[in-house]
């Protein structure tokens, strides 16, 4: 019998997960999405072309591996539409390797509108949402009054649909909200309603099984399943900067509520931290730096949000709450991304530990939104050298191994690959 083994980020988000997920999916049968949904954009890059994915894993373009959304997902029929269309205009054909759990919720036209409504309300406290529903489906799931895909197929799927969108519509009114002004793109609530009814029908030409026991037949059968995570331990609903977080567990333990596989089946947990730290959306962030790094870091690094466009917030590597993530996930090997974006800097820091209120720690407090955080600031010489020209790890120049050497000691976790250019074939491994 095998285990599931996870991916996951370790920060706030957009460390490369998608580009790790594809490198490492030869040594996989199954890829398997287990939480989140479209507020995801997961970028690979191969052969001089970049795609993103939101709610399809990242196994896709790899035809002979099976790739599952699991019941902890929502699925949003249009955007799942469109990446379908994408994909066959790539030559990619998804239908024989992409399975949905019939458990996974959707998020309905109203969820995303009640998103728009909920910022609204919130003036200045806005959460930052990427407005794609998450928050609005999830509080339906926990409410135990959400859609599920295998609902689509039964004879009063209309009727539920219409209660819960009636529902939503008042609930607008009670945060005076006016839906009228509402779009998505160009279209009002009415207009897409109609193209996400219509994409039902796209999703039902799916193989819509319980996931749960496919993915405990594989394991059973030994094959081997890798867990994808979306956004990271710092926006997970319980451990993350609540409430600056998204709605969903993102952490190891998602894996076993969101694919149906006890704890006990859980193998290598690999988590990926950027050399650096970015964020997107509101909340807190020790290690932001607002000088020209800061802009140099979101130029170089092309820190742009692959779902929203927005740009990221960029600051120095946060050990403290890497080291958390680390704890949290039982992670049991690093990747690091991106170190290729400080090639030119004359030197690199790392945040190690916080002074907050006049006392130094190296924990996450509870007060973590609330309080001034001082990072304290461990400088290391910068490398000042192309990395394109290593083949190996042991090829990176000796003062980004200081730097990642300092990484291990700190997080006590071992490094197992640096991926040092957006391209499948830059992953060295260790
Ligand atoms: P939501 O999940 O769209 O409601 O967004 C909640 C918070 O999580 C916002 O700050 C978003 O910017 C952030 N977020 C959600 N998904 C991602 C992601 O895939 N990468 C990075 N940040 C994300």
């Amino acid at each position: 019998m095998s285990k599931v083994d996870v991916l996951l980020g370790l920060q706030w988000g957009d460390e490369g997960k998608g580009k790790i997920v594809d490198v490492l999916t030869p040594n996989y049968d199954v890829i398997a999405r287990f939480q989140g949904g479209p507020n995801a954009g997961h970028t690979l890059e191969f052969n001089g072309m970049k795609h993103v994915l939101h709610i399809i894993p990242s196994g896709i373009f790899h035809k002979e591996k099976i790739n599952v959304i699991g019941n902890g997902v929502l699925v949003e029929p249009f955007i799942f539409d469109q990446e379908i269309n994408d994909l066959r205009k790539k030559g990619v054909e998804p239908t024989e390797n992409l399975f949905l759990s019939k458990k996974a919720h959707l998020i309905l036209p109203t969820h995303r509108m009640l998103d728009a409504a909920n910022e609204q309300s919130k003036g200045s406290n806005k959460i930052g949402s990427t407005l794609k529903g998450i928050g609005p489906a999830y509080t339906d799931k926990i409410a135990r009054t959400g859609i599920r895909i295998g609902d689509i197929m039964e004879f009063d799927f209309r009727e539920k649909y219409e209660m819960l969108k009636a529902q939503h519509l008042q609930m607008a009114v009670t945060l005076k909200y006016d839906v009228s002004q509402f779009r998505i793109g160009d279209l009002t609530l009415e207009e897409y309603e109609q193209k996400w009814l219509a994409s039902l029908d796209t999703i039902k030409k799916f193989r819509l099984i319980n996931s749960e026991y496919f993915i405990n037949k594989c394991l059973d059968e030994g094959k081997k399943v890798l867990a994808e995570g979306a956004q990271a331990a710092m926006l997970d609903i319980d451990f993350g900067t609540y409430p600056f977080v998204t709605s969903s567990n993102t952490i190891t333990a998602g894996v076993c509520t969101g694919l149906g596989v006890a704890p006990s089946k859980i193998g290598r947990v690999m988590g990926i931290t950027k050399a650096y730290c970015t964020r997107v959306g509101a909340g807190p962030f020790p290690t932001e730096l607002f000088d020209e790094t800061g802009s140099t870091l979101c130029q170089q690094g092309h820190e742009y949000g692959a779902t929203t466009g927005r740009p990221r917030r960029c600051g120095w590597i946060d050990i403290p709450a890497l080291r958390y993530a680390c704890m949290i996930d039982g992670v049991t090997d690093l990747f690091v991304t991106k170190p290729d974006v400080m090639n030119n800097f004359d030197e690199v820091k790392m945040c190690t530990a916080y002074t907050i209120n006049g006392k130094d720690t190296t924990e996450i407090p509870f007060e973590y939104n609330q309080v001034e955080i001082t990072p304290h600031l461990k400088s290391f010489k910068g490398w000042k050298q192309e990395l394109s020209g290593c083949k190996s790890y042991n090829d990176l120049p000796a003062n980004l191994r200081t730097f990642l050497y300092e990484i291990e000691q700190q997080t006590g976790v071992n490094i197992c690959a640096v991926s040092i250019s957006p391209d499948r074939k830059d992953v060295l491994f260790k």
